[in-house]
């Protein structure tokens, strides 16, 4: 098979949601799609102490360390699917960011009990604002939920995207009869249990239907969807690869309903991997010659291999276990001799792979986060990684000041991973870290201590809103412990206000001043 045809298979993709809105149930019943598990409730059951595959990170977190994206990968219908898992909001992290600069598209899952919930909003912008694809599941419809238009309402609102329903429900909870399957032009029947009927629009009005068209909330529902047929957007593909309409798919995990008819829909319509840019213009994937770029790197995964592995992206050409590159960075060769490919918690020798798939590489301490790595004889590097401002802040110190050398190291190298981001105070020089979730925190001091035998102290400044400053306009006397100025790693000036208030009041006050979000999304 030529390399353009094994591009062509691959689908790269991401499940975000906010904590118990179904990742892992869904996730769950793919994973039976692909035969990688054997039956339902083998992976789930998160109270009963059983655990998901995708939750793998769970355990090894109990085990003292973490933080990690898992990979899952099958076979599908002639394509090669690629899951990659993201920790929900409690374990948020840069991890979760980067995480979605390696997929080529997300499925975003929301309950619809609940919608779009605050602590996720974030997330789902990150993809909209990077352009992503994203694919929506509400979930939860055997549940009595919101009323679907104003949940896609809300999805336009705050994503600021269209929306298209795939399909449209049929009542909710107790009165859920299935739903309109718009794309396939099907009706597809719940009839309470995993067997689903599929019945074509033009067979509806057959005798054997007659109770399920005179129901009360069928007839209702139709007229609803003769409405959104009429005033609803226009499907374009074209639309959903650029990420500016979501294609909303309403279903049940658990039940599971509608899962089979959005994941064969998504897979079809899923973007292969495109190119990407890199500083000498664009490479495609189907080059010949491999290329791929570090997204993450996890320490410790195993703590008894105590090792590091990079997690790369795929970009170009063939991956073959032992081949040897260059790292862009230093221009120097490095032989992949070592690679995985990853089934959640078990690792796999992979021997090859192609653009879209995700590999982990064997660290012998020479990878950082967004590191480009060629097969030929050109020199280029991908897009860098964004820098994803961090919201929590602390300060740190060593608890034993003898120990300041590995102190500075550990940190430095920690950095260096992208564990978490350093500051330091404008002033007095100390060292501040910052986060996006307060897991990077654990992680981090379990790292210094168990890797570089040094025991820290934090001292939180909370959480706070960093505003970047222009070199011109740093001006140390307009700020305090309140606003604090710092310098971040390029020693860029930074200020890190206390609150909006704060903020707001800085800006009324400093007109001129100007103050760089790196993290606007609109
Ligand atoms: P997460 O990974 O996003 O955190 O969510 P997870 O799949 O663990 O699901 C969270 C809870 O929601 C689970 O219940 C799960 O059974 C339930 N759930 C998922 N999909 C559906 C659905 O389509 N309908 C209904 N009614 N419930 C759904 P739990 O009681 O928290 O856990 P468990 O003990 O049942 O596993």
């Amino acid at each position: 098979m030529s390399i353009k045809d094994e591009v062509l298979k691959r689908k790269t993709f991401a499940i975000i949601s906010h904590p118990d809105a179904g990742k892992t149930t869904l996730t769950e019943k793919l994973l039976l799609f692909g035969n990688l598990i054997r039956s339902a409730g083998t992976v789930k059951g998160k109270k009963s102490g059983k655990f998901a595959t995708s939750d793998w990170m769970e355990i090894e977190k109990q085990r003292g360390i973490s933080v990690t994206s898992s990979v899952m990968n099958f076979p599908y219908k002639g394509f090669q699917v690629n899951i990659l898992d993201t920790p929900g909001h409690e374990d948020f992290s840069e991890d979760t960011y980067r995480t979605l600069t390696a997929v080529d598209c997300v499925v975003m899952i929301i309950d619809a009990t609940k919608g779009i919930e605050a602590q996720t909003l974030k997330l789902f912008k990150v993809c909209r604002m990077r352009g992503v694809p994203i694919f929506t599941f509400i979930n939860k419809l055997d549940r009595e939920g919101r009323e679907p238009l104003d949940l896609l309402e809300e999805i336009e609102n705050e994503l600021n995207i269209e929306t298209y329903p795939m399909n449209w429900p049929v009542g909710m909870g107790k009165r859920f009869l299935g739903i309109f399957d718009r794309y396939n032009e099907q009706f597809v029947q719940f009839n309470g249990n995993e067997e689903e009927t599929y019945i074509p629009y033009a067979d509806l009005d057959k005798p054997e239907h007659a109770n399920l068209v005179q129901n009360p909330t069928f007839v209702e529902t139709k007229d609803e969807l003769a409405l959104v047929d009429e005033a609803g957007n226009e499907f374009s593909l074209d639309a959903v690869l650029k990420g500016e309409l979501t294609p909303v798919f309403f279903g049940s995990a658990l039940a599971p309903f509608g899962v089979q008819t959005f994941f064969d829909t998504f897979i079809s319509m899923a973007p292969a991997p495109t190119p990407r840019k890199t500083t000498e213009g664009v490479m495609s994937p189907d080059n010949p010659e491999f290329s791929g770029f570090v997204f993450k790197i996890q320490a410790n995964m195993n703590p008894a291999h105590r090792d590091r592995i990079a997690f790369l992206r795929v970009c170009s050409g063939k991956f073959e276990r032992g081949m040897s590159v260059k790292l862009a960075r230093t221009d120097k060769p490095i032989k992949l001799s070592q690679s995985q490919q990853f089934v959640a918690s078990s690792r796999d020798t992979i021997e090859e792979a192609f653009a879209g798939d995700i590999i982990g590489i064997y660290d012998p301490n020479a990878y950082r986060i967004g590191d480009t790595l060629i097969e030929g004889k050109e020199s280029f590097e991908f897009d860098e990684l964004p820098q994803f401002p961090p919201e929590l802040f602390k300060k740190v110190t060593a608890k034993n000041v003898m120990k300041a050398k590995q102190f500075k190291k550990g940190i430095e190298q920690l950095v260096q991973e992208g564990a978490i981001q350093l500051f330091k105070d404008f002033r007095t020089e100390s060292y501040i870290i910052g986060a996006v979730g307060q897991l990077q925190y654990e992680v981090f001091e379990y790292r210094m201590k168990n890797e570089y035998n040094v025991d820290i102290m934090f001292e939180s400044i909370g959480e706070r809103i960093p505003r970047w400053l222009k070199a011109d306009q740093v001006d140390p006397n307009l700020f305090d412990e309140r606003n604090l100025l710092v310098r971040d790693r390029e020693g860029e000036a930074v200020v890190l206000f206390k609150n909006d208030f704060s903020l707001r009041w800085f800006i009324d006050k400093h007109p001129k001043v100007e103050l760089i979000d790196l993290f606007e999304v609109n």
